[in-house]
């Protein structure tokens, strides 16, 4: 195989749907609540519902590695209170859930930038990573506090150390060295991104990850999306044809190589 052939092109060869990562947007907890006329706070209850049935049905599926987008940079801005409460039900879930996704041997990590939250939290979210470190099923990544912009800057800082350590010419710099200081840099490349409640933007989420990812927008509100809106999207994404920069006419010969 020519040096050239991306990874995933060289999978749809031995016929595989090569569907190894999923990320997800999971948008419209807040209008989900306000059409059933209740605080937005109680949809992002009904959404780790979701999280959950996700988890689950992606752990069935044989998904190698699942990243959700729970609390961007720009949340912030949002009422102190709703603020609040995301925090309170993302340490809540975490101590709720941490033995259940252990015992099903997934392996969590958290993205973003942890400094900004509280204490409490933080030692939630190292001892869930610590517990379930080795484990050889699902990779669950949860982004909180987390930015695309904010992967991209961290990952020059990263990178600006290492010139002055003398470790590394200004030179030497090029897109395999940036990708290798980007958050998930252990991980493939998602292939399927899903976005739920009907948005079409990225909104600051993987930027530097998503460039050849399949893009799926659904109206589904997120606490209303279950197994079989899973199924849709994965329906979808096997009907597309990834090129990856070559010919359609390239991939069907090497589809059929
Ligand atoms: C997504 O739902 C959850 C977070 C951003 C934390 P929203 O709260 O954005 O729901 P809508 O978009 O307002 O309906
Ligand atoms: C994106 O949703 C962030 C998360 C789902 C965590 P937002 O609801 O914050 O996105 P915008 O503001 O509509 O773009
Ligand atoms: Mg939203």
């Amino acid at each position: 195989m020519s040096a050239d052939v991306p990874e995933n092109i060289a999978k749809l060869r031995r016929g595989a749907v090569p569907l190894r990562h999923i990320a997800i947007i999971m948008d419209g907890n807040g209008r989900w609540a306000q059409r059933r006329l209740m605080p937005r706070t109680a949809g992002h209850r009904a959404g780790v519902k979701s999280v959950r049935r996700v988890i689950e049905a992606c752990g069935q599926r044989g998904v190698e590695a699942l990243t959700l987008f729970a609390f961007s940079s720009e949340n912030w801005r949002r009422p102190r209170k709703e603020v609040g409460t995301l925090m309170d039900l993302f340490f809540t879930a975490l101590d709720d859930e941490a033995r259940n996704l252990h015992e099903n041997k997934v392996q969590l990590r958290v993205i973003g930038e942890r400094s900004a939250f509280g204490e409490r939290l933080r030692e939630k979210i190292a001892d869930v990573e610590a517990l379930t470190a080795n484990n050889t099923g699902l990779k669950l990544v949860i982004a909180a506090n987390y930015g695309g912009r904010w992967d991209i800057a961290r990952a020059a800082r990263r990178i600006a150390e290492r010139v002055r350590a003398g470790e590394l010419e200004p030179a030497d710099i090029d897109e395999a060295v940036v990708g290798a200081e980007m958050c998930l840099a252990d991980l493939p490349e998602p292939d399927l991104f899903i976005r739920t409640g009907g948005e079409q933007r990225i909104s600051n989420f993987l930027l530097w990850q998503l460039t050849y990812t399949e893009l799926y927008f659904t109206p589904v509100l997120w606490p209303d999306f279950n197994e079989k809106h899973l199924d849709e999207a994965i329906a979808a994404f096997t009907r597309r044809q990834r090129r990856f920069g070559h010919t359609g006419e390239q991939v069907e010969k090497l589809e059929n190589a």
